[in-house]
């Protein structure tokens, strides 16, 4: 951005055909302003915004992204697509905050198709608190394109997580309070931890290896990981057969 130029973030917004989408309809034609850095990509349901979705927007340069669905127990298909809205999202937030981007940029709201008024306000908020964080990677104080790199191997990783999600991160309860209740649990900080971080790391390390051979020291400090810590996942991925030593004991990456 050139200096003395005002920024105007670029926003993506998943919208629901359903509720959301019309709610902007009817501020739209009810002539409520809101800035204008909204990009909207119309979806049937907020459950069908996969994870991949929102990691790709983020890696692709936008400065935040909006899930709009129906309300909680509105949605038009079955019960359950909104709560998978608002599983994938608490994930995302997780794993934003886990590869430096900050989970502010994200955002979920529900809006019925008579509420146009909220769908202004909540724009309003939205964009002036992404407008408010800066370019993406600003209050991070990462590098765009390490950020960038860091968002390419969680994307590598989203069928596993997604796998996850079904087989270990159910929530029994279909509330929102149940939901945020389950995600801000230390039971789910710990299948987090074991189940996605390690292999977030180790998507990361292969994600170096796929450029060149490196060295585990050079891991380690661009992970700023502990030596120890990043030996253990070269032990992992040797097993699995994913990396080896050439005969100048430097990592690669199996072919
Ligand atoms: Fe709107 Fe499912 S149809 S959230």
């Amino acid at each position: 951005m050139a200096i003395g130029t005002e920024f105007k973030p670029t926003i993506l917004g998943f919208l629901c055909n359903w509720c959301c989408y019309g709610g902007a309809d009817l501020c739209g034609v009810s002539r409520f302003q809101y800035p204008p850095y909204l990009r909207v990509i119309r979806l049937m349901c907020s459950g069908r915004v996969d994870l991949e979705f929102i990691f790709r927007a983020f890696a692709k340069g936008a400065d935040g992204v909006f899930i709009g669905g129906c309300h909680l127990n509105d949605c038009h298909y079955n019960p359950e697509g909104n709560y998978d809205a608002l599983g994938n999202t608490l994930i995302a937030k997780k794993i934003l905050e886990h590869v430096g981007v900050n989970p502010e940029r994200l955002r979920l709201e529900w809006v019925s198709a008579g509420e146009g008024i909220r769908f202004a306000e909540v724009m309003n908020d939205f964009s002036m608190k992404v407008k408010n964080l800066g370019p993406f990677g600003s209050s991070e104080g990462i590098d765009i394109a390490e950020l960038q790199s860091r968002l390419d191997a969680t994307i590598q990783l989203v069928p596993y997580i997604k796998l996850v999600e079904r087989e270990r991160l159910r929530v029994p309860v279909w509330t929102d309070e149940g939901y945020r209740k389950f995600f801000g649990s230390d039971e789910f900080n710990e299948l987090f931890n074991e189940l996605i971080l390690d292999k977030l790391i180790m998507s990361r390390i292969m994600g170096f290896l796929r450029v060149k051979p490196v060295s585990a020291g050079e891991i380690s400090e661009s992970l700023g990981l502990d030596p120890s810590e990043v030996a253990r996942h070269l032990h992992d991925l040797a097993q699995q057969g994913l990396i080896w030593f050439d005969e100048s004991q430097t990592l690669v990456a199996a072919a």
